[in-house]
């Protein structure tokens, strides 16, 4: 059973360990204004929004979910609005009359997705009014809603005018109590086990429920593991979830770095990201859609193993360290002995990732990453370079080199780093780093790109590489700009 509420309403409902929250609204609950479309996180036609307390934010805040991969069971002490909790009778939401009013509708399949990514963008908009709505944040907050047949002005006109119609406020929001009910739930499910989900709340019960039941797939943000489920269609017998666990939310500041709890989504890795890695926060914009930062985390992406993650190179170059916790207690490894072979890794039976430790940037360091794939927004990489060096009159040091995508699993290339480490970055520097990397890698074909293409593009990042540390002796940074403009 779990409790939550539904657009103001509390409900109490028995789920499945692989129900979704799409499928819990379209079928018990008979909401049918959230939609499938493609049903594994892409087209956004499902998108809902989720507040949950322990989000640790004063009040409560609404975050937009793919509902198709979000496991049900995380409803759990939340409150969940969907497209038919915005309207208060007949007057619609601003985020519902500016899509009429601009005619950001035609099918109407993505409508509801939309309407609820705009209603998310409006609840911010409310709560920081000052925040200017630019293309970045537009572009943030409906990358991950596909639309086929509107084309994308219409409902852009739609976002950006939704201050001009009544600010019609939801029924639910009027109910001064709402808030206090949704908190005092249990942020933890009822009859444990029997449910087929375990909400362990800290690691000491985390590793005592994965000896338990050593069948349990663990999960965290699910946005890869619930693919297994509406993809391969794959019951789960078990599953414990990472979610509530204290130890794996926090973020440990410690003299040298920080230690981030393998649960910590990427929305909130990003302050993090923006005050001190720049490049790498650049990146989080590129990975997936706000409804898959909002709930996937850099745990699951390490422990995934897929040799196309898009953080585990970045991490690579930054000499990311991780805490695995088991029944033995804690042990530590550098990152890059975790990954051993395609999908595998050095967990041991019984143990998960408990944290991840990223260094603070030291003097002079600079970082590049360009991520390649064929769909700027929600796309996963075909290949992505990271590249992280020191420059000190002009002689580079402590470079790292690494690719994803690239071999079965992501990797340093040693050769690479060699011939540039102690050196000049100059052509001839360059020519040797390029060939060491031509030599070193023999990536796969498959659907994303061919083996020659990657090997090409590859190579050819190394140049761009090369180029932005040219100094051109001119103050025209266009070189840059040009540069940048394709660094997605
Ligand atoms: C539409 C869409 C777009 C995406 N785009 C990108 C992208 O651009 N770049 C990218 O890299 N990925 C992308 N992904 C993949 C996914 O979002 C990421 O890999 C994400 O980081 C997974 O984290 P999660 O918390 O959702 O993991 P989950 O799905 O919960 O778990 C993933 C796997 O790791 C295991 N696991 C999770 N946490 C731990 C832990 N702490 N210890 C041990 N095992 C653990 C689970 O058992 C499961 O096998 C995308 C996915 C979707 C659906
Ligand atoms: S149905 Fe396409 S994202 Fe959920
Ligand atoms: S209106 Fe038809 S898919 Fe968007």
């Amino acid at each position: 059973m779990i409790e939550f509420f539904l657009n103001g309403q509390r409900q109490r409902v028995a789920t499945e360990p692989e129900t979704s929250v799409l499928e819990l609204l379209r079928g018990p609950l008979a909401r049918h204004g959230t939609k499938e479309g493609c049903a594994s996180g892409d087209c956004g036609a499902c998108t809902v929004a989720i507040a949950s307390p322990e989000d640790g934010q004063q009040s409560l805040t609404y975050r937009t979910a793919n509902a198709c991969i979000t496991p049900a069971h995380q409803l759990q002490g939340a409150h969940l609005i969907t497209v038919e909790g915005l309207a208060r009778g007949d007057a619609l939401h601003p985020a519902q009359s500016s899509m009429v009013a601009c005619h950001g509708s035609q099918c109407g399949f993505c409508t509801p997705g939309i309407v609820m990514s705009l209603f998310v963008m409006h609840e911010q908009q409310r709560s920081a009014p000052g925040m200017p709505l630019d293309d970045h944040r537009l572009e943030a907050a409906l990358g991950g809603n596909l639309c086929r047949c509107t084309g994308y002005r219409p409902i852009r006109d739609a976002a950006l005018s939704m201050s001009e119609h009544a600010d019609t406020r939801p029924p639910w929001a009027d109910d001064p109590t709402l808030e206090r009910a949704v908190r005092e739930l249990s942020p933890t499910v009822a009859s444990e086990g029997q449910s087929g989900y375990l909400t362990p709340t800290t690691l000491a019960e985390l590793t005592a429920a994965m000896q338990r039941h050593p069948e349990a797939r663990l999960v965290a943000g699910a946005t890869d593991l619930w693919l297994e489920a509406t993809q391969r269609l794959e019951p789960f017998e078990m599953l414990i979830d990472l979610r509530q666990v204290r130890e794996l939310r926090q973020i440990e500041e410690t003299a040298d770095g920080w230690w981030i709890g393998a649960a910590v989504s990427y929305r909130e890795w990003e302050p993090l990201l923006v005050e001190h890695y720049p490049a790498f926060a650049h990146l989080l914009t590129r990975l997936g859609s706000a409804q898959i930062r909002n709930r996937g985390t850099v745990g699951g992406n390490i422990a995934n193993a897929s040799p196309i993650g898009d953080t585990p190179p970045v991490l690579l170059t930054l000499d990311a360290r991780l805490r695995l916790a088991g029944p033995q207690g804690m042990r530590e490894l550098p990152l890059a002995s975790f990954f051993l072979d395609y999908k595998k890794t050095a967990l041991e039976p019984g143990e998960c990732v408990a944290a991840i430790y990223l260094p603070k940037p030291q003097a002079n360091f600079e970082q590049r990453v360009w991520k390649l794939s064929k769909r700027r927004e929600d796309d996963i990489s075909t290949l992505l370079g990271a590249f992280r060096w020191r420059r000190k009159d002009g002689v580079l040091s402590d470079v790292r080199v690494a690719y994803g995508g690239m071999a079965a699993i992501p990797l340093r290339v040693e050769a690479v780093e060699a011939a540039l480490e102690g050196r000049k970055p100059d052509q001839a520097t360059f020519r040797t780093a390029r060939q060491a990397l031509h030599d070193s890698l023999t990536p796969m074909s498959d659907a994303r790109g061919s083996r020659d293409y990657r090997l090409t593009a590859a190579v050819n990042l190394l140049e761009r590489w090369r180029l932005t540390l040219v100094d051109t002796g001119s103050n025209d940074p266009a070189q840059e700009v040009i540069l940048d403009a394709y660094a997605h």
